[in-house]
């Protein structure tokens, strides 16, 4: 084992939780950014709508109020979705500051605005976005000011393995997993922040990149952490169905410009299911199209924006029309072919308003930490402002806290004593295709308590055979991956199982309808 470094707060993810907040923190305290691969690995980089918030003339917070819990079937914590709307105007006002280079356009006056989209449950246009890559911009611009700063240190391909705890229940640091050399690292740390991203990867068919195996999910949940609502598993309705295409989104802005899905033979179907038709929260449209597929034995849906010019679609998704076209897709003179896929975890880490955790000196942000603001489902384009708006909060506490804190404890060594390189590396990727797919069959959109009970007795035997594997064998990225999904995948069923209602992105054949009561589940280590 290589010797401990020494923080004031290491940050477990380079996403927009992780960018923002290590930002936000620098000027003040020594940060250490960690990326099991890449900096722009995470799902950030992947984000193609935009970020929702107030900013339209016609607009109001009541009115974002309102569509958020609306989207969250009665589940959202009201004081924390009023308090993220509210810092809405004022996280893109930053993140402006830091570079950002949003869409512009000038109306009849020549004046110059930033462009809002409109995307599944939002009333009004308030999505503001970079192109059809807004993502990608907030990557690029944040990790320019965070590669400049002298009081950040980026550590790349180096995946933490679990959270060191002492025995006062404090979070002292992290064991790392440095990828290019093998070596176990010990990094000891006044605050350790999750930013580690969802649990896409669980699922057989996902939006999301390799990287988001619910890492900090399974880390808290060791550490002693509750979680919760981990059922809400989001299907975006919308990826491409293509079979050289992995996981890649066409963003719901096209429905929000205008896109309709339609079946094969060109018929239009959502207007069935809902008055808002392709506009409709996200849990309804992704139920229809699998409703639609599984009676007409079709293979995907289709996304038709052809009545829309070629400028048009090129000005405002020249991402995904690229994309597509590299394909053999002209979405300017063809229907697009797509499917749900998993795209993001409601459920996580619990979490206060300033992004604490259950266990002291540990916090949780971004995608990984369950805050309440989603509900039994997230609306579209609130997850990159909770993103900033928690790693914003969490900068505030954790500098406070910075000013009076106890000397940094001597760490236990990482012991690997008692193991060996494994010989069986196939037992790994086996247990992995395994659990993503009867995660996808049997726990995905529609969902009954025989499938779950299927599921839950698979999982229960992957998690003790990868237990006696990673007791026995060197860890690797792979394993500590694998472990981490098979717990998360295992957290998931369980809350699934004990929700007997079908609400928001939970849906079961045997409790089809909603209870008058609504609770969150929350699992307790
Ligand atoms: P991520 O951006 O996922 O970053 C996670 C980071 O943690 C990565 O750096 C990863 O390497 C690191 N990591 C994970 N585990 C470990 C570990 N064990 N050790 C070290 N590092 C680790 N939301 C919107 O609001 N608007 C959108 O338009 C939008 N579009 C989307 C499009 C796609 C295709 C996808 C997949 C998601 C989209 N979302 C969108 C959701 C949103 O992008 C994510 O919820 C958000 O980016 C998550 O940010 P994050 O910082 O929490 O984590
Ligand atoms: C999209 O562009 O459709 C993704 C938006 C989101 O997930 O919030």
């Amino acid at each position: 084992m290589t010797q401990a470094s020494d923080t004031d707060v290491l940050i477990i993810g380079s996403g927009a939780a992780g960018l923002s907040l290590a930002l936000a923190l620098a000027d003040h305290a020594k940060v250490i950014i960690l990326s099991k691969a890449n900096l722009d690995s995470g799902s950030t980089q992947y984000a193609q709508g935009g970020i929702s918030a107030v900013l339209g003339n016609d607009d109001s917070l009541d009115s974002h109020v309102k569509d958020t819990l609306n989207a969250g079937a009665g589940l959202c914590d009201l004081d924390i979705v009023n308090f993220t709307v509210e810092q809405g105007p004022e996280r893109i006002a930053w993140l402006i500051e830091q570079g950002m280079p949003f869409t512009q356009v000038s109306d009849s006056e020549g004046n110059i605005n930033y462009h809002l989209t409109r995307e599944g449950g939002h009333s009004h246009r308030r999505v503001i976005h970079a192109d059809d890559a807004t993502g990608r911009a907030i990557v690029s611009s944040l990790s320019l000011k965070v590669n400049a700063h002298p009081n950040i240190r980026l550590l790349e391909d180096h995946i933490a393995i679990d959270i060191i705890t002492g025995s006062n229940s404090r979070c002292l640091g992290a064991y790392l997993l440095n990828l290019n050399t093998g070596k176990v690292i010990v990094i000891r740390s006044h605050f350790v922040v999750l930013a580690t991203g969802g649990a896409g990867k669980a699922y057989l068919y996902t939006s999301n990149p390799d990287v988001s195996t619910g890492d900090g999910i399974a880390m808290a949940w060791r550490a002693g952490c509750r979680v919760a609502n981990m059922e809400f598993i989001q299907f975006h309705p919308t990826c491409l169905y293509h079979p050289d295409a992995k996981s890649f989104l066409i963003s719901e802005a096209v429905r929000g410009e205008g896109g309709k899905l339609q079946l094969a033979n060109g018929n239009s179907f959502m207007e069935r299911y809902d008055p808002r038709a392709e506009l409709a929260p996200r849990d309804i449209v992704a139920r229809a199209i699998d409703n639609e597929m599984k009676c007409s034995g079709y293979d995907s849906v289709f996304l038709d924006i052809t009545h829309k010019p070629k400028s048009f679609i090129v000005e405002h998704f020249p991402n995904i029309y690229n994309r597509c076209l590299a394909l053999g897709i002209n979405m300017a003179n063809q229907a697009i072919p797509v499917v749900p896929a998993a795209h993001y975890t409601c459920g996580g880490v619990m979490t206060d308003r300033q992004g604490r955790t259950d266990l002291d000196g540990l916090y949780a942000i971004g995608e990984v930490a369950f805050t309440g603001l989603h509900g039994a489902n997230r609306m579209a384009s609130n997850s990159l402002l909770e993103c900033l708006v928690f790693g914003h909060a969490a900068s505030i506490d954790i500098l406070e806290k910075l000013k009076d804190v106890p000397p940094l404890s001597t760490l236990p060594k990482w012991d690997e004593s008692r193991v060996t390189d494994s010989d069986e590396e196939v037992v790994v990727s086996h247990n992995w295709d395994e659990l993503r797919r009867f995660m996808w069959d049997y726990v995905g959109i529609v969902r009954s308590t025989k499938r779950l009970q299927r599921a839950k007795r698979r999982v229960d035997l992957l998690r003790s055979e990868i237990q006696e594997y990673y007791s026995h064998f060197c860890v690797t990225n792979d394993l500590l991956e694998l472990r981490n999904l098979s717990l998360v995948a295992d957290l998931i069923i369980r809350s699934a199982q004990l929700r007997h209602e079908s609400r928001g992105l939970h849906y079961t054949l045997d409790y089809p309808e909603q209870s008058s009561i609504a609770q969150n589940t929350i699992l307790t280590p």
